[in-house]
């Protein structure tokens, strides 16, 4: 018997050590007997990180839908898969048992069929957190091709940027979305990117606000009356276990976003196993994780991870703060959700609210809370655990990211003590590593470095798509042998992780990955902008917000400021999204340069964050004197 379910501390330190020891007969036991294959593995694992090439389970052949769908309707048929909690409180939940979600996914599957897409095409999902969402995930996976969703909260610009560099036919989308009191017109968003995207041949748009729409003959489809005339069968396509699944942009420190590739075997082992054991999740348990589809979190927490496991996943559409700020403990209650899962900005939000919006709910079903995206500070960690937990519930501070698919470091709930901000201790299966200065790795306890891994998991990303080299570059070419998380982290007297923070130029905003590159980029396309570059400073809520020094160009200098300010910004929300917008916009004379010319953003993230006392030396950049001339100015 493989240890599918983690259940005590003891069975953790000897099933780490096992899957440590031999990794490749410790997931081979896991892989064999909790999934459905149609063909078995000639190789558990071959891998090089210099090249790098990683692969798991080669040789094996299957349909991750089959484990997602197909296999749980003899036992969980009319079970809930989907539970979708709408925006408007007033409108009725959708209880989407197994047998319909694989009813709608087979007839979805047969849509895009039909349209022509094959295994092996991409196709862009850009729709909010409503159930075809996660059908069109599903439905891709069914046929082999290969989903790339995008956040809808993206501009038009970005949206075109992610659907030609992963050369996209087709886009699904939806009238409009829905969130808190606002309506979003979804679908001319995407009639502004198709400007940019000569390649896309279809849209197939859901209704869902009954927005006016423009629809272009013969390109333009609604839905739902091709879901109605679909038939609700379809054989799975078998694909090989490192088939791609998916392609999900993050941001990068430089440049265009990147595309990250998962494929599909492995991917579905390490997060199902994750799943189960992070949110010791137990029929008939009700697992809420509060996160978009958009991103990685709701890729392997909302749809795969609790599908393979036949579990209960609560999508919800809305924000939360709308009608209230109790929405999410109302929806806690209603449902009686046993798992949540969330953001720590989402807690801070909240945390700074009155506590009746907690206290007029029962919360009792509560078994399990988490917390992903950014380090969860530690007044936010004691409201969350006291509050909402009332003491009774562990937090599982999971650290993970796009790149590593699922769950890297973070507690097993009533297995691993906790403590406050710590991810504590290394999945089973995860071979974390600090580093120092000079690359070495650093040994022992009451250590810090950099974060790195040194021997692959099965769910990690495969490549970049379409660069190769730039996946090698950024994130195995730092440590030799190793592969580089771009975080900081500190390992305490008993061995358990703090991560720290990003140590290059990413920066975390409401657990949102924004590199400033591309935000650099935006704000140098206004006319009367010269040069920028912006830093994070610590937020109260978002953890970090943005800070932007501009200098202007001869044109600007007379222009009013404020103006120019939001100026600066519409260009950010138009060409990245909202999310991007900056908190604090200072016009400065100059940025402070390495004689090589690269900006010395520790020296501006130190004006920025308000704390100048010690600015190391400064004597050997090339324009020392423009630092009092900033810090004077500071905002
Ligand atoms: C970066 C990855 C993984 C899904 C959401 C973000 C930061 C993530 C934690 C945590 C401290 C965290 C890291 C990481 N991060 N979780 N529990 N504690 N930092 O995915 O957008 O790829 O961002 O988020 O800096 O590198 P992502």
């Amino acid at each position: 018997m493989s240890n599918y379910h983690i259940k005590h501390l003891e069975e953790y330190f000897q099933v780490y050590r096992k899957s440590v020891r031999d990794p490749e007969s410790f997931w081979e036991e896991i892989a064999e007997e909790h999934f459905v294959w149609r063909k078995k593995w000639d190789k558990v694992l071959s891998w090089d990180f210099t090249k790098p090439d990683v692969k798991w389970f080669e040789g094996a052949q299957l349909n991750i839908t089959e484990n997602c769908l197909d296999r749980h309707l003899p036992t969980r048929g009319d079970k809930t898969a989907i539970l979708f909690e709408p925006n408007d409180p007033k409108e009725e939940a959708q209880h989407i048992t197994y047998r319909e979600l694989h009813e709608k996914v087979c007839k979805m599957a047969n849509v895009l069929r039909d349209k022509g897409v094959k295994k092996g095409d991409r196709v862009c999902i850009y729709l909010p957190m409503i159930p075809e969402l996660a059908i069109s995930v599903l439905a891709c996976a069914r046929i082999g091709a290969i989903h790339s969703v995008v956040f809808a909260g993206f501009s038009a610009n970005a949206l075109a940027t992610r659907i030609n560099d992963s050369d996209c036919k087709v886009v699904i989308t939806s009238d409009g979305s829905f969130r808190g009191a606002k309506t979003i017109d979804l679908k001319a968003i995407v009639d502004q990117a198709m400007e940019d995207c000569p390649g896309v041949n279809t849209l197939l748009v859901a209704k869902r606000t009954g927005t006016e729409v423009n629809m272009k003959e013969g390109r333009d489809f609604w839905l739902e009356p091709l879901m109605d005339k679909a038939y609700a069968d379809i054989t799975a396509e078998v694909m090989d276990a490192e088939d791609p699944l998916f392609i999900l942009y993050t941001s990068g420190s430089t440049g265009r976003p990147k595309g990250m590739v998962h494929t599909i075997g492995g991917y579905m082992v390490f997060t199902a196993y994750t799943f189960k054991n992070i949110f010791q999740y137990r029929e008939p348990d009700v697992y809420w994780c509060t996160a978009d589809i958009g991103w990685i979190t709701g890729h392997s927490y909302i749809v795969y991870g609790p599908l393979v496991n036949g579990a209960t996943t609560v999508m919800f559409e809305g924000v939360p703060t709308y009608p209230d700020h109790g929405r999410f403990w109302e929806v806690v209650e209603k449902h009686k959700v046993t798992q949540f899962y969330t953001a720590p900005t989402a807690i801070r939000a909240l945390a700074k609210e009155s506590l009746d919006y907690v206290e007029k709910h029962d919360l009792t079903s509560l078994k399990v809370l988490g917390t992903v995206g950014e380090p969860i500070n530690e007044e936010a960690w004691h409201w969350y655990n006291n509050n909402i937990g009332k003491g009774k519930s562990p937090i599982v501070d999971t650290w993970w990211q796009t790149e590593t698919g699922g769950i890297m470091i973070s507690p097993i709930p009533y297995v691993t003590p906790t403590t406050p901000t710590y991810a504590t201790l290394p999945f089973i299966g995860v071979q974390p590593a600090l580093m120092d200065e000079e690359g070495k790795e650093v040994k022992g306890n009451l250590v810090d470095g950099r974060l790195c891994i040194k021997f692959p998991w099965p769910g990690m990303a495969r490549t970049i798509w379409g660069d190769h080299e730039r996946y090698r570059d950024t994130y195995f070419s730092a440590y030799k042998g190793y592969y580089f998380t771009g975080d900081g982290a500190l390992r305490d007297a008993v061995g358990y992780y703090r991560i720290t923070g990003r140590v290059d130029d990413v920066i975390i905003v409401s657990g949102h990955n924004l590199g400033t590159a591309p935000i650099e980029d935006s704000i140098n396309e206004h006319p009367a902008v010269a040069e920028s570059a912006i830093v994070g400073f610590p937020h109260d809520i978002k953890g970090n917000a943005l800070y932007g020094f501009v200098i202007l160009k001869e044109t600007g200098t007379g222009r009013d400021r404020n103006n120019l300010r939001n100026e600066i910004n519409q260009q950010i929300t138009e060409q990245i999204g909202p999310i991007a917008k900056l908190d604090k916009i200072q016009f400065v004379p100059g940025l402070p340069k390495t004689r090589s010319g690269k900006i010395m953003r520790r020296i501006l993230r130190k004006i920025a964050g308000n704390d100048t006392s010690d600015l190391g030396d400064i004597s050997t950049l090339l324009n020392p004197e423009v630092v009092q001339e900033i810090i004077d100015e500071a905002l």
